[in-house]
């Protein structure tokens, strides 16, 4: 179960759901890497677990760096089984295509995303909010769940009322709103059985990712 540390009460439950497939003869194996192939020069490589110092934004599509140490793992380990959380659903997208195109055998499993009590999505930058901005920030599960209970079934209509709930939060700044196919992560224009909203949005310099499915 791979991670960059600052472990949070999400990859506790990847590290639960990765015993319970190992079994009682199996061995979980948990890393701790922050990965600089995955921060751009000069981004929040150097603070990432030191939540308090100052802000560098964290590249989104540096995803060539998740590949490259996802894929040394996997050949230092050769697990059976590896286990993502659906929170970096780009992530796992990646991760699954890159086991088809180079033929590891080894079983993806997806773990649905770990919230805390208020809905906003654990992660290890949550600890960068400050008190308005984590007040406000769980608005985006809120948002979401509106899109998805809304039975709204085009691309436009839902991420207009993403962003008009998002809106509402003053402290928020939208990076981007999709509907995307949850397979291939191309935007669709109409919302089908394996739809996903994804969204990236700042509080302050720090860079909040959720998603959710609908239909
Ligand atoms: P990291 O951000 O530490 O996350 C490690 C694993 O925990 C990833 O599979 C991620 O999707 C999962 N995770 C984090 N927050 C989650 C949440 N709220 N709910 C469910 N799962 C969650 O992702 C990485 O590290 C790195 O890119 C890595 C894969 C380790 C490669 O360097």
């Amino acid at each position: 179960m791979p991670t960059m540390g600052a472990l949070h009460k999400a990859h506790g439950e990847l590290i639960r759901v990765a015993r319970e497939r190992a079994g009682k003869d199996g061995e979980v194996a948990v890393s701790v890497f922050v990965n600089p192939l995955q921060f751009e020069p000069g981004s929040d490589y150097e603070r990432y677990p030191r939540p308090e110092e100052h802000d560098e934004e964290f590249c989104r599509r540096h995803f060539r760096g998740v590949c490259t140490v996802v894929a040394k793992l996997f050949n230092i380990l050769q697990p059976d089984i590896a286990v993502f959380g659906e929170k970096d659903f780009q992530q796992l997208a990646i991760l699954r295509r890159m086991v088809r195109d180079l033929n590891y055998n080894i079983e993806l499993v997806a773990v649905p995303t770990v919230r805390e009590e208020d809905g906003l999505a654990c992660s290890s930058r949550n600890a960068y909010l400050n008190q308005d901005e984590r007040k406000q920030a769980p608005v985006l599960r809120r948002a979401l769940l509106a899109a998805r209970e809304s039975g709204r079934k085009t691309a436009n209509e839902v991420v207009e009322l993403v962003r008009k709930i998002i809106g509402e939060a003053p402290l928020a700044r939208i990076d981007y709103v999709e509907l995307v196919d949850a397979d291939t992560l191309q935007p669709t224009s109409l919302v089908k059985p394996n739809s996903l909203v994804t969204l990236a949005v700042y509080f302050g310099k720090t860079r909040l990712i959720d998603n959710i499915r609908l239909g």
